[in-house]
């Protein structure tokens, strides 16, 4: 009978998997969840820029035509300094397309043109000559009165009521061919009525 030595027991070799030097492929990242439904909420949140934008619109159109107000008030009752748009020569029409007795404002010359009942023409500035406010003509009781100070001039422009210092300013009037025309370069104070503001047509 055959004896088996005994020694250390050697493991059967197991050949080594050959190493894959090949790089190792990329993780691919795990899909993104499906975007949620879009719920009555979200949709109100979506609606959100929109409603502020046409809240600043309308703020801004709003704040936009305030300044116009403010600015067209400002700029009837403002007193005003020297007349900076009155230069040249203001053509007012023809003679007599202005009745006797009659005041016709000129806004863009900033005058009213005076015809008076004996048919000469005297063109009024519209400042008050107490602080600058434009003074309108009032038809009813046939006097330029002041808004500001109630101050108030005839339809010469004497002084009726004060604080107004001196009468309304004019300017030189001119009738040409029949053409009434008022040279605006020339404004003229006056302490009293003054026959060379007057201008009669014969
Ligand atoms: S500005 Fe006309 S009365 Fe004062």
């Amino acid at each position: 009978m055959t004896r088996r030595k005994h020694g250390p027991s050697i493991p059967p070799t197991v050949p080594a998997a050959p190493r894959d030097d090949r790089a190792t492929p990329p993780v691919m990242p795990s899909p993104a969840p499906p975007a949620a439904e879009a719920t009555p909420a979200a949709m109100a949140g979506d609606g959100q820029p929109r409603r502020r934008f046409v809240v600043r619109l309308w703020s801004i159109l709003g704040v936009a035509a305030l300044g116009e107000l403010a600015w067209v008030t400002g700029s009837f009752l403002r007193p005003r300094g020297r007349d900076a748009a009155s230069s040249g020569l203001f053509v007012a029409g023809p003679a007599d397309r202005f009745e006797p007795g009659s005041v016709t404002a000129f806004p863009t010359g900033h005058f009213y043109l005076v015809r008076l009942a004996d048919g000469g023409f005297l063109a009024l500035h519209r400042e008050c000559t107490h602080l600058g406010c434009t003074v309108p003509w009032d038809a009813t009781q046939r006097r330029f009165a002041c808004p500001c100070h109630a101050s108030a001039f005839d339809i010469t422009g004497q002084v009726l009521n004060a604080p107004a210092p001196r009468p309304l300013d004019f300017y030189p009037v001119r009738v040409e061919n029949g053409v009434v025309r008022v040279d605006t370069r020339q404004r003229r104070q006056r302490t009293a009525f003054d026959a060379a503001s007057q201008v009669t047509v014969g």
